[in-house]
C-alpha cells in the first residue's frame, strides 16, 4: 500500500466509525480519556486570548478541553476526515459556543502561513500519519516561536508484567470489543497495528529534536500506556 493509499484508508475509516467513536473511547479507556486530554491541555500554557489549533480534532473533545482550561482562547479544530468532523460541529452547535471554528485539512500540508498559532494540540494523531517527521515539522512551522505543540498518544508500556497485560488487552481484547461496538472489525484491528509500528516514547522524543524544536519533553500517564510529548517551537 502506498502512503497515499494508507492515508486515504485512515481518512475513510475514521469517517465510518464516527458515530460510535466517543462511546468506544469511553469504553476502551474506562472513561480515563477525558482526564488524559485535560492533562495534555495543562501542558499547553497558552497566552491570554491565545489562538490554538487542535489538529486531528475528530469529534472535538480535545478542542473543548482547551476551551475549558483557557476561557479566553479561540480554537480551530481541523481534521482530514469530514465524516468525523461533523460530530465536532454538532457538539459545538449543541453547546451554542462561538469560540471554535472547524475545517478540513491534512496535518502533512497545513493550509496556514508560518507562525500562525500560539499553541497546537493533537490527540491520537501521530500514530496515524504516513510521514511522522514531516508532520512534526509542519506543526512546528505553523506555531509561533516559543509556542507549544502538545501531542497526546498511546505508547508502549515498559514495566514487564504490565507490558504483558497491556499486550493482551490492546492486541486481543480491543479489536474484538471495538469491532462489536463500532460494527467495523477492520477499524479496530487497525488500532493495535498502528501502535506496533509506532516509536516508543523516548525515540519519539528524539524525532521532536530532529524536527527542530528548541526544547522538548514527555510525560507518561495511564500506567505508562499514554504519553504527552511537548515540543517548544
Ligand atoms: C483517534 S482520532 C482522534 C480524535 C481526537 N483528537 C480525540 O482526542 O479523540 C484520530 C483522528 O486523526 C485524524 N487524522 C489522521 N491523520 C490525519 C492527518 N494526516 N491530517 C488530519 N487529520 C488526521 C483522523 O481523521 C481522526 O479523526
Amino acid at each position: 500500500m502506498t502512503p497515499e493509499e494508507r492515508s486515504k484508508r485512515v481518512q475513510t475509516m475514521f469517517s465510518q466509525i464516527a458515530g460510535r467513536y466517543d462511546l468506544m473511547n469511553r469504553v476502551m479507556t474506562g472513561g480515563r480519556d477525558i482526564a488524559w486530554r485535560r492533562a495534555a491541555v495543562r501542558e499547553l500554557k497558552l497566552p491570554k486570548n491565545g489562538h490554538c489549533l487542535d489538529l486531528a480534532t475528530g469529534t472535538g473533545d480535545l478542542a473543548f478541553a482547551v476551551l475549558e482550561q483557557f476561557p479566553d482562547a479561540k480554537v480551530v479544530g481541523m481534521d482530514f476526515s469530514e465524516g468525523i468532523l461533523r460530530g465536532a460541529v454538532k457538539k459545538s452547535t449543541d453547546r451554542a459556543e462561538n469560540r471554535t471554528t472547524w475545517g478540513v485539512g491534512d496535518a502533512l500540508a497545513l493550509p496556514y502561513d508560518n507562525a500562525q498559532f500560539d499553541g497546537i494540540t493533537n490527540g491520537f494523531l501521530l500514530r496515524n500519519v504516513v510521514d511522522l517527521p514531516q508532520c512534526l515539522q509542519e506543526l512546528r512551522r505553523v506555531t509561533k516561536p516559543g509556542g507549544r505543540v502538545v501531542c497526546l498518544e498511546i505508547t508502549h508500556p515498559q514495566t514487564p508484567i504490565f507490558k504483558q497485560l497491556f499486550h493482551i488487552y490492546f492486541y486481543k481484547f480491543v479489536p474484538v470489543i471495538g469491532g462489536i461496538i463500532s460494527g467495523d472489525r477492520h477499524a479496530y484491528r487497525y488500532l493495535p497495528n498502528s501502535l506496533s509500528l509506532f516509536p516508543p516514547a523516548k525515540p519519539l522524543l528524539q524525532k521532536f529534536q530532529e524536527a527542530g524544536y528548541r526544547e522538548s519533553y514527555y510525560k507518561l500517564l495511564g500506567l505508562g500506556t499514554m504519553a504527552i510529548h511537548v515540543g517548544i517551537a
